[in-house]
């Protein structure tokens, strides 16, 4: 393992700003000299309308302009670079064949506004998709507008409340388990309903008996993301689901893990009535980072009618959008949702086909089962059970010598790892929530574990080197509140 160097050693990070870059007079093109008279502005528009110049604007040729936001993207670390743990949202490397696909320019040029005849092979694709996530998840009906997991969870609750509503009450109460993702009381609670916490059991699921002690006529629904945020299955799903229908509650199923089930189960079979999918984790595209997703939303027929209009139909040969439902919830996005996402997932499923969208979910278990197994002798482990997508450590032995999660999140950068999740899932203090996804090789994988173990000996003998980590990057450890509070935007000659 080489020693840390510091940034010093690295003249890209000795990048100045674009504005004390250049010099006077420098262009970034050149074009041909003029063959018209050049008017002086000064006799066709009102003085107060003429620019005077930018003060401090830089002034730079080509190739500076280049090197200089090449130099800066080197300063990122992204899924094409390397290897991403970062668990819960599934940084994973995506074939860009599904870049291709969404580039090709009848798709990428299309305008949302053309006729639905001259638009067939959008709605095909949509239309298709549709079906392809039926088909995976074991739901009837789907809508691809949501543009996130979160707007998902938000359209899926609004059906619920909906359909409630039509029965004639929507009743007050959800109830969340205390491994959920944020997103899951947010969006229950923008519905308007009271957030009911559920305690997990010393195995990190649900069980059932705590369920039927929180269920009554005044829950509307639970929200159960399977397999959870620990990474583990939700073994009692069935059962729980039936005690739910048996108070006349829906359950609403974050299927943002589905990465793990491909191909292996179907959680429209377990009884759920919606689900959302995170394309951009499940299917192609990496989450995070502020990118555009997709959170397409899977219902079970009794609530098709209530799917955000406009819905895509299919008529002998043609499709079109079908938009007479009185009972819809309405639109929940412009026009029809993340398109260019929705063709990369698209383009993923028909590429991997289903053996191997189900082979992707397999080896994305052997991965994760792979970290679990070769760490827990040197991290604690607090739910010691074979995971799914994910497992979930804990900093409780490196806390012996005043390390934390934190600090070994920023350890990991110096030897070119990108962090795991830390500090979630809640339920875990001190939590490094680690998901390798399918697409990392056993290389890269003993790779990752050997830094880990490197670390985890570290804390014992130095840990001044990692409190004090990263060491290698452009800046080290960042005043965070700061940055936020007081950011610094606007640059000044
Ligand atoms: C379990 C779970 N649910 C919901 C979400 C929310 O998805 P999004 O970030 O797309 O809104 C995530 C995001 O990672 C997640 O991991």
């Amino acid at each position: 393992m080489s020693a840390p160097r510091t940034s010093d050693c690295v003249p890209a990070f000795h990048e100045p700003l674009i504005f004390e870059e250049g010099g006077a007079g420098r262009r970034g093109y050149s074009l041909p000299a003029l063959d018209v008279e050049k008017v002086d502005l000064k006799k066709v528009w009102p003085a107060k309308l003429i620019r005077k110049g930018l003060d401090g604007f830089p002034e730079m040729s080509e190739v500076e302009i280049i090197r200089h936001f090449t130099r800066l993207s080197q300063w990122n670390y992204g899924v094409d670079a390397g290897f991403y743990p970062l668990g819960s949202c599934t940084m994973k490397y995506n074939p860009k064949v599904n870049e291709d696909v969404a580039r090709l320019p009848g798709f990428a040029s299309a305008h949302p506004y053309l006729p639905e005849e001259l638009s067939q092979g959008a709605l095909q694709m949509m239309f298709e998709l549709e079906r392809y996530l039926a088909e995976v998840s074991g739901m009837d009906r789907v809508t691809l507008q949501p543009a996130a997991g979160a707007q998902g969870e938000l359209t899926g609750m609004l059906m619920i409340r909906a359909y409630l509503a039509g029965q004639g009450n929507p009743r007050q109460k959800v109830l969340v388990p205390d491994t959920a993702h944020g997103t899951n009381p947010a969006s229950s609670s923008l519905c308007g309903y009271q957030v009911v916490q559920v305690k997990s059991n010393e195995h990190g699921i649900l069980f059932p008996e705590n369920i039927a002690e929180k269920m009554d006529g005044d829950v509307a629904a639970i929200m159960i993301t399977n397999p959870n945020t620990l990474g583990l299955f939700e073994e009692n799903i069935c059962e729980i689901v039936d005690i739910v229908h048996r108070h006349g509650g829906q359950v609403y199923g974050d299927g943002a893990n589905l990465n793990a089930l491909m191909g292996l189960t179907r959680i429209g079979e377990m009884g759920v009535d919606v689900l959302h999918f995170n394309l951009h984790k499940t299917f192609a595209t990496p989450h995070g980072g502020g990118g555009p997703g997709a959170g397409p939303v899977g219902v079970k027929a009794h609530l098709a009618d209530y799917l955000p209009n406009p819905v895509v139909v299919k008529e002998g040969e043609n499709y079109r959008f079908h938009y007479e439902r009185p009972k819809s919830i309405g639109k929940v996005r412009s026009f029809y949702g993340n398109f260019a996402i929705l063709l990369r997932a698209y383009a993923y499923i028909l590429s991997m086909g289903a053996e191997g969208l189900k082979r992707a979910s397999l080896v994305a278990l052997l991965n994760a089962n792979y970290i679990r197994a070769r760490l827990k002798e040197f991290y604690h482990l607090p739910y010691d059970f074979p995971c799914m997508h994910e497992c979930v450590f804990s900093d409780r032995w490196q806390n012996k010598f005043g390390i934390t999660a934190l600090d070994i999140a920023k350890r990991l950068m110096d030897y070119g790892f990108h962090p795991p999740t830390i500090y979630f899932p809640l339920v875990v203090h001190g939590a490094l929530m680690i998901e390798p996804t399918e697409s990392e090789s056993k290389e890269t994988l003993d790779q990752f574990i050997d830094v880990m173990i490197q670390i985890a000996k570290e804390a014992e003998s130095n840990p001044a080197v990692i409190r004090e980590a990263p060491h290698q990057t452009k800046v080290s450890r960042l005043d965070e509140v700061l940055a936020n509070r007081k950011p610094k935007l606007r640059w000044k000659p």
